[in-house]
């Protein structure tokens, strides 16, 4: 246009695309909660909203795409969206436990006395009612406070530490009755896992995952465990050094999503 020629001289094309491409499906609370946490933070200048669009899940559009399932029940629909896609285990995530993780490292902090992000403590499991505190990790600055309080996260606790746990469960039933669903939190959560992924950052994130031969797990179901995420989806899974009843927990959650899945035709 002869404004535009006569404004800018042309030394070459600008690029076709800035190669950060997100395409948020689902224009909801939660889906506009996500575009705008990762619009406002500078995590991506291309963000596509759309709202169905089950042609455009397949495969042959872009079979480098990573899919961040995020919807409830998210480790049951990771598992759908895996099974649908035919995309390999490590370009599924779900969203899972990060924001609980999130939610327990601010709820210690606030007993703490000390900011969430120098509290050290992870929620694994189910993103939901079944999800496992991993007590026997939580430190601070290195300092394990089981070591402290042998008790921490038990019912034999005094301080009754396994509140907490409780309030994370808790959390999201709370905001809903409140103000009948959530989106800022888990916009925000979401926004830090498209960061780690489009920055090829390898942050580790409890994120749901295939779980099949981890922790000696035998179901193939998706669940939260700590993720290191970069711009191939899952690069690695954390072995984490988990207490028999953490174990036993994690096997408890892996079989309840067994057999919801075990209900699904498809
Ligand atoms: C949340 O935890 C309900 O998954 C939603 O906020």
């Amino acid at each position: 246009c002869p404004l535009k020629d006569a404004l800018l001289t042309v030394l070459s094309e600008p690029a076709a695309d800035t190669g950060d491409k997100v395409t948020v499906v689902g224009v909801g609370m939660v889906g506009m909660a996500c575009a705008f946490s990762i619009l406002s933070q500078g995590i991506s200048s291309d963000v596509c909203l759309v709202d169905v669009m089950e042609d455009k899940l397949k495969v042959k559009f872009s079979p480098n795409t990573i899919i961040l399932v995020v919807s409830n029940p998210v480790d049951i629909l990771t598992y759908v969206a895996w099974k649908l896609s035919g995309l390999p285990k490590h370009r599924i995530i779900g969203s899972g436990t990060n924001l609980d993780t999130s939610r327990f490292r601010f709820l210690l902090s606030q007993k703490l006395g000390v900011a969430p992000s120098s509290v050290h403590g992870w929620i694994i499991g189910e993103h939901g009612d079944s999800s496992v505190a991993v007590w026997s990790g939580v430190n601070v600055a290195g300092v394990n406070l089981r070591e402290l309080n042998p008790a921490i996260g038990t019912d034999k606790d005094p301080e009754n530490w396994k509140q907490i746990h409780q309030d994370v469960i808790r959390a999201a039933y709370d905001v809903i009755k409140l103000k009948g669903y959530t989106s800022w939190a888990v916009g925000l959560s979401v926004a830090s896992l498209t960061s780690s992924i489009l920055k090829n950052s390898n942050n580790v994130h409890a994120v749901s995952t295939y779980i099949k031969g981890e922790q000696g797990l035998e179901f193939e179901v998706f669940l939260s465990l700590p993720a290191v995420l970069g711009s191939n989806g899952v690069t690695h899974i954390v072995k984490q050094q988990l207490t028999p009843s953490e174990r036993c927990a994690l096997k408890f959650s892996s079989a309840l999503m067994a057999e919801v899945q075990s209900g699904i035709n498809m």
